[in-house]
């Protein structure tokens, strides 16, 4: 399949990453203040703005929500000059609106770009997620096998015990049986209270003691972790969580046949991928935005799946004129 379609131009990592600071600084201007809505409005505005400037003939696939409820980067909105490449969009301008507010780890503007038709168009709904790092033999886990027999496996091929694992998890109620489950192995449970994707992508940084992302998060966000993990590596499943029949006819429109589906990695980002993201408050991927000699520093990941390319750049904005 990536054979397939065209290696999507390199300079646009770079130039994605302009995009995902810009988002970054301008919601970062909320961080601490108790307003979700201002952070995220902040970082949509400025992604949008950012986005089109490029040179790419884009179409948001993975964005605010449906037309109808989303004036700005909704799905289906075309983004870019028009005149580069034909790339789908993926995005989170603020992943993490409550961490903003309550200046909470973790926050993170997030932008994925794929040739045409190879992202997944995920609805507004939730998704069943699994995911590992990379180096592991495939199939190590499983969405279908029990938290005991995840752990287990996972722990068998990292030459670990159980009690050696630590999986991180949504701290929400409908996940008590899960997080029991999985400390009645012995493993360590890490409880986030926002931002899955960081939490599916700490899994492939062994210093952040994350060996096993699972649990049920929103299905945009697993789309974007998976985008993510083509680039980096590791090993994901998703399943879409449909709680009703208005989610499941929205499910329909995009596309989706099976509702019980279990979505490998390669089918929920099935080409050449880049994907770019810019901390917003300091996390396990990426320091927050921090104020330095009157201007700000930001810090960004851009990593391409054609070349598994990872930069992290560090940059300073001695003058933030250029925000506004
Ligand atoms: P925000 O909308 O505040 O950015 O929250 C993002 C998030 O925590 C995701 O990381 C996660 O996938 C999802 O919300 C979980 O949804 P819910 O809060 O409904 O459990």
């Amino acid at each position: 399949m990536t054979a397939k379609t065209p290696n999507l131009n390199r300079m646009l990592a770079l130039e994605m990453g302009r995009v995902t600071e810009r988002a970054a600084v301008c919601s970062a201007l909320w961080v601490g203040r108790g307003d979700e809505k201002s952070a995220d409005q902040a970082a949509v505005d400025a992604m949008r703005k950012e986005l089109n400037v490029l040179d790419i003939d884009g179409t948001v696939v993975i964005g605010e929500g449906e037309r109808d409820e989303a004036p700005m980067l909704y799905i289906g909105e075309s983004v870019g000059t028009g005149k580069g490449p034909k790339v789908d969009i993926a995005l989170d301008p603020l992943e993490g609106t409550t961490l903003t507010a309550k200046a909470m780890p973790n926050a993170m503007t997030v932008l994925a770009a794929a040739a045409g038709g190879t992202l997944l168009n995920a609805p507004d709904t939730y998704m069943d997620k699994i995911a590992v790092g990379g180096g592991l033999p495939a199939g190590v886990v499983d969405l279908d096998a029990s938290p005991a027999d995840n752990i287990n496996s996972l722990a068998k091929a990292k030459g670990v015990k159980p009690s050696d694992i630590t999986a991180c998890i949504l701290d929400r109620p409908r996940h008590a049986d899960l997080i029991r489950a999985v400390r009645e192995t012995g493993a360590r449970v890490t409880l986030i209270t926002d931002g899955d994707i960081a939490g599916v992508i700490a899994t492939t940084d062994p210093e952040t003691g994350i060996d096993l992302y699972i649990g049920v998060g929103g299905a945009p966000e697993g789309v974007l972790a998976a985008a993510a993990l083509r680039c980096i590596g590791g090993q994901m499943q998703g399943r879409l969580v449909t709680q009703s029949d208005e989610q499941k006819a929205r499910a329909a429109k995009m596309g989706v046949k099976d509702f019980n589906k279990k979505f490998e990695l390669n089918e929920m980002a099935s080409g050449d991928v880049i994907f770019a993201a810019t901390g917003v408050t300091d996390g396990w991927l990426l320091d927050g935005i921090h104020h330095v000699h009157g201007g700000v520093s930001t810090h960004t990941i851009v990593m391409r799946s054609a070349t598994g390319t990872v930069r992290r750049l560090k940059s300073f904005h001695y003058s933030t004129d250029k925000f506004k």
